[in-house]
């Protein structure tokens, strides 16, 4: 496998079809561990896991107890923020969406995390693929790096906005979905041509849309669900059969 990228349920007490998500926090992390060992025997040397995690405002160290439970398997490559919702004060604009809280305590949550896991640390990457213009032109030609290019890296805080839905139930019949989006950008940041990209909680198939979206990027994808609901939609989306397995 080159390339996994997967959001597994949080452990939130989402409204899944099928599976139940209110584990105890030992339980949840010991279930985390196994999925990662499985992973780490099937991802090449020079392979890419990305592990999209979001976590509650009352418990903001979990998304670190995950990502420490995959430390057993993997190197810690890159720490991407996914950031859902943006607010510029000098344009006085807001962009994206989020799910509000109503806390005196907390902050809205306008991110989410998207760890970059590896087998050595040692992967490399394109991230020029998913690099962004300058916005002060004259850095093309101050630095001999760009190569006459007016492109740069773009850092690890992607704004990737949900679309706007007025349906959930037809637009996007699942609680915790990600951006194709997002995906798209994780396999373009790997950047290797002909990869197999798995997604294990493959949920209705953004990530398979993201392969598809990559072109010669990607020559094979798998994606795995508990849910046969969710796996009739991914199935629809993106135009394949499915088993039950
Ligand atoms: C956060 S959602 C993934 C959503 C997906 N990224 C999308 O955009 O549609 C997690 C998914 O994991 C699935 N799941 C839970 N346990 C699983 C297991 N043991 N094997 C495979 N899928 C599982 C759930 O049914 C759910 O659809």
């Amino acid at each position: 496998m080159d390339v996994v990228v997967t959001s597994p349920p949080y452990n939130l007490g989402k409204q899944y079809n099928s599976y139940d998500d209110n584990k105890s926090d030992a339980e949840y992390l010991e279930w985390c561990g196994d999925w990662a060992f499985q992973i780490s025997r099937v991802l090449k040397p020079g392979g890419s896991f990305f592990l999209n995690f979001g976590d509650a405002s009352e418990n903001p160290f979990f998304a670190f107890e995950v990502a420490m439970s995959m430390k057993q398997f993997f190197v810690l490559q890159n720490t991407i923020h996914w950031i859902k919702s943006i607010s510029i004060d000098r344009e006085a604009k807001s962009y994206g969406h989020f799910k509000p809280i109503n806390s005196p305590r907390f902050l809205n949550d306008c991110h989410e995390y998207v760890f970059h896991f590896t087998p050595e640390g040692k992967t490399k990457l394109d991230r020029l693929a998913v690099g962004v213009p300058y916005a002060d032109k004259t850095n093309i030609d101050r630095w001999a790096h760009t190569k006459g290019k007016d492109k740069r890296c773009r850092g690890n805080t992607w704004f990737i906005p949900y679309k706007t839905i007025h349906q959930r139930a037809k637009q996007r019949p699942h609680p915790a979905t990600f951006p194709t989006e997002l995906a798209v950008k994780c396999i373009r940041l790997h950047g290797q041509p002909n990869c197999t990209v798995l997604d294990p909680f493959l949920g209705i198939g953004h990530s398979g849309l993201a392969a598809k979206e990559c072109g010669d990027l990607v020559s094979k994808f798998i994606g795995y669900d508990v849910d046969e609901e969710y796996l009739k939609v991914a199935s629809e989306v993106l135009g394949c059969s499915y088993s039950a397995i």
